[in-house]
């Protein structure tokens, strides 16, 4: 499998449709916008101020991360590098690549996390131990 850095996770500009008086509307249309395709959406809201979520990394997983409403932070890791991300514009996204170790945090209040995510919910893609991760980027 192809092995990526955090330099391959970067925000991508959705694209914008303006409407003066009407607002926007962004739109994510498989085979133009995102290098994969996408298989499941969800979201977290509610987040409670002061709380993080994530704390895992994916093996085969790629995401992209939109904050639809209010701001977060999400902070990667491939066991080496860290880079941190600030989402607050539902035309945004976050490029998150395989093999990431990722923590949100800084949510505000009223924060929407949208995930359009690459495959179906399935645990065994799930790495929640840091030191599995560890071993994983680089043994795995
Ligand atoms: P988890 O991915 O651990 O949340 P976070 O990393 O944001 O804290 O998921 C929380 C719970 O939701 C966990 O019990 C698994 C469940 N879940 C699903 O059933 N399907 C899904 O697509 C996702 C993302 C989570």
């Amino acid at each position: 499998m192809e092995r990526f850095s955090v330099n391959d996770c970067c925000i991508i500009d959705l694209d914008r449709h303006h409407s003066d008086r009407k607002g926007n509307l962004t739109v994510v249309e498989n085979g133009k916008d995102l290098p994969f395709d996408v298989k499941r959406v969800y979201y977290l809201y509610d987040v409670p101020g002061g709380e993080s979520r994530g704390s895992h990394a994916h093996r085969s997983l790629n995401q992209l991360i939109i904050a639809a409403s209010g701001s977060f932070s999400v902070t990667l890791s491939d066991g080496v590098n860290k880079t941190t991300f600030f989402l607050n514009r539902p035309y945004k996204g976050l490029l998150v690549r395989p093999g990431m170790w990722r923590d949100l945090d800084d949510f505000s209040s009223g924060a929407v996390c949208m995930v359009l995510a690459s495959d179906v919910y399935k645990e065994e893609d799930y790495i929640r131990d840091y030191d599995e991760f560890l071993n994983f980027r680089n043994n795995g």
